[in-house]
């Protein structure tokens, strides 16, 4: 019996030994995951950011060089005749929509805002450009110190508020949206919040992933890399509110 209870014993330790080696590999694991979503979640941001220089730099300039050209023949050439100015109006037009349209590619992939004036700055253009697209009225907020963030912190909150807004424009049916910036002593917050149609909460962000919708998932990874959290209160016909906090 004394034989059995050893035998006993020493099969626990063996199986508490396994466990803890278990335990520790699928730490390692989750590690390398996050280091690896980190590195591509970087090279994203850089590509992104060198896609909108090249069109800021290139595309854009030609389009105002070509736009300037159209205006300058339409409006200088006396010999024009009248269904030719019309027609080189309408090119002058059109070009003009394409112009428009890429600088909001440009300034979507990498606002300008954020490099040269902040995060706020960079909110308050995000805000008024989503208004004007969508007609939703978007308010921006700040409560406590503002204090500077570190760029990177910057980026995460700055794409999170953008993510948050598509889903407001695209999901919500909102006729307001508010965007709030909170400094708290040790943390920062954000909160993106709309008067929508709500929706019924996932029991897990990996259900919504399952599905193909990256964008709450996403938003939450972000805010994990700088070990912060993300939570979304919805309700139907209450409208949504998603709320980032991060150490920093
Ligand atoms: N502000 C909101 N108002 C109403 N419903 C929302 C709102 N935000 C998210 N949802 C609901 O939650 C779902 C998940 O959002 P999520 O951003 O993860 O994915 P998606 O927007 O459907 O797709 P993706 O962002 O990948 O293009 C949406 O499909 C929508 O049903
Ligand atoms: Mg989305």
């Amino acid at each position: 019996a004394i034989g059995n209870q050893i035998g006993v014993a020493v099969d626990n330790a063996r199986l508490y030994q396994q466990q803890r080696e278990v335990a520790e590999q699928l730490r390692v694991m989750q590690e390398n995951l996050r280091f690896y979503i980190h590195q591509v979640t970087r090279a994203q941001e850089e590509e992104r950011k060198r896609i909108s220089h090249e069109l800021h730099d290139d595309t854009i300039q030609a389009l105002v060089v070509l736009s300037r050209q159209l205006d300058a023949l339409a409006s200088g050439d006396k010999g024009l005749s009248e269904e030719n100015r019309l027609r080189l109006e309408e090119l002058w037009q059109q070009t003009d929509n394409i112009l428009r349209g890429v600088r909001r590619l440009s300034q979507d992939l990498r606002p300008a805002a954020l490099d040269r004036l902040g995060l706020l700055a960079a909110l308050e253009w995000l805000a008024s450009d989503v208004a004007e697209y969508s007609g939703i009225a978007i308010k921006v907020n700040v409560l406590g110190t503002k204090r500077h963030l570190h760029e990177e912190v910057q980026l995460v909150l700055f794409r999170i508020a953008q993510e948050a807004l598509r889903n407001v424009w695209r999901h919500s049916q909102a006729t307001e949206a508010e965007i709030t910036l909170e400094f708290d002593e040790r943390k920062t917050r954000i909160i993106v919040s709309d008067n929508g149609k709500g929706f019924n909460l996932p029991k897990t962000m990996g259900d919504l992933a399952r599905d193909g919708k990256l964008g709450l998932a996403g938003m939450q990874e972000r805010a994990q890399l700088l070990d912060g959290t993300l939570t979304v209160q919805s309700e139907p016909g209450r409208g949504t509110t998603v709320t980032v906090v991060i150490p920093a």
